[in-house]
C-alpha cells in the first residue's frame, strides 16, 4: 500500500545532506513504525528510493509526520537529487513503512555504529533505547566533523552513550573498539559497504556471533567503472536474459514478467538470495561470508553480477 505524503518543511543539516519532513495529504495520521524502519519514496522512472525514519523520542504511535535525511550523491543515479528538489507543499508516493533493521528484543547492552548519513536509523534506535533506559553505545564516525549530520542535537541527546570519530582528526580503530567486547553484545552497523565489511570482521574475530551482528547498507553498492553486461539464464524455461550495464538482475527479469522475491534491492537482507548452478558470480552483497563468496553457489540478485560470460540460476 502506498502513503499520499506532502512536503512540510525542508531544512540544510549540511553541505550535502537535507532533512525532510512529510506529512499525509489529508493531515490524517500516518502508518506507524518502529526505530530502524524505511520507506521506500517513488521517483518514477528513477525507481524507488529507501530512507530511514528519523525520530528524537520513540516512534508515536500514530505519527503525524515522517522526518528523513537525504545525502545529496552527485555521482549516483539521480535519487537523491531529486530529492533534493523537493520543497514545501509538494506532494510524493511513498511505501507503507518496513523494518530489516528492528532492534533485537533481548535484554543485552546494544552496540550501534554508524557511517556517515548511516546515522538516521541509528538515531531513532538510540532514541528508543535510552527511552527504556537500556544499556547502549553509540559511535558515529564520517570523513570530518563538517560532513556529518545532526552532531549538536546527538550529543543533546545521546550525551555519553555517543562517541564521535573523524576520519581527518580522530579516526576509529574498529579492532579496539570490539576488543574485549561482551559477547551478549547486539551490535547494529548502518553506512557504506566498506564499513560493514570491515566492522563485521572485526565484530566476529572479537568473539561476537553471527546472529548478534545485524547491518543495513546506506545505499546500494554503485555500477562500478568496469562493469560488464552478461546473460542469465533460468534453469526452470531455459530462458536467456542479458543483464546490461546499470542494471540489476532483478531488474531485468521483473521487467520481462520473472516474479522474484526481493525487499532491500541494496545486498543487506538476503531475501533474493537465488541458487548459481553455473558460473561465477561478481559478489557485491554484505549477507554472504567471505568463505559464502568464494563458494559461489548463492547469490544475492539484486546488487551482485557476474564474472562469467553467463550464469544458469535456480529460477
Ligand atoms: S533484496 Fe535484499 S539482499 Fe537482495
Amino acid at each position: 500500500m502506498s502513503v499520499n505524503l506532502v512536503v512540510k518543511n525542508v531544512s540544510q543539516v549540511t553541505d550535502r545532506i537535507r532533512q525532510i519532513e512529510f506529512a499525509d495529504v489529508m493531515d490524517l495520521s500516518l502508518p506507524s513504525y518502529s526505530a530502524g524502519a524505511h520507506v521506500d519514496f517513488d521517483l518514477g522512472e528513477l525507481g524507488s528510493r529507501s530512507y530511514s525514519l528519523i525520530d528524537w523520542a520513540q516512534p508515536a504511535e500514530k505519527p503525524k509526520t515522517y522526518t528523513i535525511a537525504v545525502q545529496r550523491e552527485e555521482s549516483g543515479l539521480g535519487g537523491s537529487m531529486k530529492m533534493h528538489e523537493l520543497s514545501v507543499g509538494l506532494n510524493i508516493t511513498c511505501s507503507n513503512p518496513s523494518n530489516d533493521f528492528e532492534l533485537a528484543d533481548i535484554d543485552a547492552p546494544s552496540l550501534l555504529l554508524a557511517g556517515g548519513i548511516g546515522i538516521t536509523p541509528i538515531i531513532s534506535m538510540m532514541a528508543k533505547l535510552n527511552s527504556q533506559g537500556r544499556s547502549y553505545k553509540g559511535i558515529y564516525t564520517g570523513r570530518s566533523q563538517d560532513f556529518m549530520a545532526f552532531l549538536p542535537q546527538l550529543q543533546n541527546s545521546f550525551g555519553e552513550n555517543l562517541e564521535l570519530f573523524f576520519d581527518d582528526q580522530k579516526p576509529l580503530d574498529l579492532q579496539t573498539l570490539f576488543k574485549d567486547i561482551d559477547p551478549a553484545t547486539q551490535c547494529y552497523l548502518c553506512g557504506p559497504k566498506g564499513m560493514i565489511e570491515v566492522a563485521k570482521s572485526a565484530a566476529l574475530t572479537n568473539g561476537l556471533a553471527d546472529k548478534n551482528i545485524h547491518f543495513e547498507l546506506f545505499a546500494a553498492p554503485e555500477a562500478q567503472s568496469d562493469d560488464q553486461p552478461f546473460e542469465v539464464e533460468l534453469s526452470s524455461t531455459g530462458q536467456v536474459f542479458t543483464i546490461p550495464v546499470g542494471q540489476t538482475i532483478i531488474e531485468v527479469l521483473e521487467e520481462a514478467g520473472v516474479d522474484v522475491m526481493f525487499d532491500c534491492q541494496r545486498g543487506d537482507c538476503g531475501i533474493c538470495q537465488t541458487e548459481v548452478i553455473s558460473g561465477t558470480p561478481d559478489h557485491r552483497d554484505v549477507v554472504l561470508s567471505k568463505d559464502e563468496q568464494a563458494a559461489g553457489n548463492v547469490m544475492q540478485i539484486c546488487v551482485s553480477r557476474a564474472k562469467s560470460a553467463r550464469l544458469v540460476l535456480d529460477i
